[in-house]
């Protein structure tokens, strides 16, 4: 039965790898009208040159997707490349992956060295360039689940008052102090993922490890997911969908010392709705549907966070084609192929109260 249509979504933060992962990645994407396309491929995307020759393999596998590009933040990056991103529309933003903080960061920012990188900030204030943050420190000494919250306030904070007209994206916002820092400050947005709505640190280790759930930054507590899922729910226009889909081969995520990243893309519209759909019966509470997807208000907020506030955000328009939201039950697969090998999804084999197509 067909519950609803909205205006067709975009992913603001998606990994679609290249090589041989590119012709699935891309297809796995193709309900979405548009991604952010992340530049952490090896080596990292560091030139308008090699962002467009990167989009031209994307749109060779399907034209109807536009991505969209970031560059990623190094000295590599030539200063002059920057007054020309107002003039492409494909090109969106950059991305600081701070050394050391997540796959393939190890071109990133030293922290201790950003400083060097405000001549950049300065120039991205001057040519309207959002500035695209994986908020995380990598030191030993900090304990895994505050390297959000340490980043904030030792780097983010500073560069945020220092640079008060750069546009900055907190990526896959995870902590409440992730939340609390978005909310205080202008011209600051987050994008958030499924697992970060959907999932805790227990999913990690209830009846044995498992890292199909572990992703960067890393899942963490109840309190924590409930700050960002309020935000959501409430429709605040700050925070909008981004997947961080992040596929890895099967054998690499069950091996000792696996990579970070969780692989979600061809579900996640899907898991988006089966959030508001859960979550949203004690926070819509004076709503008497039957089927909560069925009520218009609730319906125009997934419309919001889907397919509109980060296009907001971003200067985009919004789509012209819509998807149609149907009730019809579908169990997650357990494997999906990446070139020659698997990748498994999040919540593999469990089973979705929603479908969505392309109008
Ligand atoms: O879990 C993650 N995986 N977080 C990131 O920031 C990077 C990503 C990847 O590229 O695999
Ligand atoms: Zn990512």
């Amino acid at each position: 039965m067909k519950i609803a249509e909205i205006i067709q979504p975009d992913d603001f933060h998606l990994h679609l790898r290249d090589g041989i992962y590119l012709k699935h990645t891309v297809t796995y994407s193709s309900k979405y009208a548009r991604a952010i396309i992340m530049p952490n491929l090896k080596p990292p995307i560091t030139s308008i040159e090699q962002a467009k020759s990167y989009r031209n393999e994307i749109l060779n596998i399907n034209p109807d997707f536009n991505p969209l590009m970031t560059l990623y933040l190094n000295q590599n990056i030539k200063k002059e490349e920057l007054k020309k991103f107002p003039d492409i529309p494909w090109l969106l933003g950059i991305k600081l992956y701070p050394s050391g903080a997540t796959t393939h960061s190890d071109y990133g920012v030293k922290v201790s060295e950003l400083e060097y990188f405000y001549s950049y900030f300065e120039l991205m204030e001057k040519y309207n360039i959002p500035l695209l943050v994986h908020g995380e420190v990598a030191d030993y000494e900090v304990d895994f689940f505050e390297r959000e919250k340490v980043f904030i306030e030792n780097h983010l904070i500073p560069i945020r008052e220092k640079f008060p007209y750069l546009k900055i994206v907190l990526e896959h916002v995870s902590s409440k102090e992730g939340v609390e820092f978005v909310n205080q400050y202008d011209l600051t947005a987050a994008t958030v993922t499924p697992q970060h709505l959907l999932l805790t640190r227990n999913d990690l280790f209830f009846g044995g490890i498992n890292p199909h759930n572990f992703c960067l930054p890393i899942v963490k507590t109840q309190h924590d997911k409930e700050a960002i899922a309020k935000e959501v729910l409430q429709g605040n226009p700050k925070f909008f969908a981004g997947t961080d889909s992040a596929p890895h081969p099967k054998h690499k995520k069950e091996s000792c010392c696996g990579p970070a990243g969780i692989f979600s893309a061809p579900i996640s519209i899907e898991l988006y709705l089966q959030f508001f759909d859960d979550y949203g019966k004690s926070f819509y509470n004076n709503y008497t549907d039957k089927d909560l997807l069925e009520n218009k208000e609730v319906i125009n907020r997934i419309e919001n966070f889907l397919s509109k506030f980060g296009a907001d955000f971003y200067g985009l328009e919004y789509n012209k084609k819509t998807i149609s939201i149907y009730k019809q039950e579908f169990s997650i697969p357990e494997e999906y192929p990446l070139g020659n090998e698997t990748v498994v999804p999040m919540w593999a084999g469990k089973t979705l109260k929603y479908t969505c197509y392309i109008s």
